[in-house]
């Protein structure tokens, strides 16, 4: 009867904290195959450290960036070597640091991923 009750009380604890928080879902992975694969890496990278869909962090959100980006071709190219090498100076002067062990093809999917966000 406890554990049927805690079970239950438990099962909604976690229902509300990963609605409630982007860091819950990140513990547990992705959850949804329906969740594009570039979102479940930003996720599980230290991208979430600094980085928001909507909303500025110590980084520029990623609506933000699919917006200044919109529409340049070279957009993909230079978001990732920008991820990969680190950068600053397009959005302030705190620097984001560089990404050295992502593959590029990963932060490839992360780049299409926010470019897809505008
Ligand atoms: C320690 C904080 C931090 C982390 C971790 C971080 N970023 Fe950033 N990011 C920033 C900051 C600050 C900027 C703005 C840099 C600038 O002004 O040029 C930025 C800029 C960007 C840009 C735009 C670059 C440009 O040229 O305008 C992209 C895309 C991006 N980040 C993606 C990522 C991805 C993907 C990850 C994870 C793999 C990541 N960031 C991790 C802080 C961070």
């Amino acid at each position: 009867m406890m554990t049927e009750r805690w079970g239950r009380k438990g099962a909604r604890l976690v229902t509300a904290a990963v609605l409630a928080t982007p860091l819950v879902a990140l513990a547990s992975g992705p959850v949804r195959a329906a969740v594009p694969l570039g979102e479940q890496l930003y996720k599980s990278n230290d991208c979430v450290t600094c980085h928001a869909v909507n909303q500025k962090l110590v980084g520029p959100s990623y609506v933000d960036i699919a917006k200044k980006f919109a529409g340049q071709k070279d957009a993909v190219a230079t978001l990732v070597k920008a991820v990969k090498d680190g950068h600053v100076g397009t959005w302030g002067m705190v620097p984001m640091p560089p990404h050295p062990t992502l593959s590029d093809a990963d932060i490839k999917a992360i780049v299409e991923w926010i470019l897809s966000l505008k």
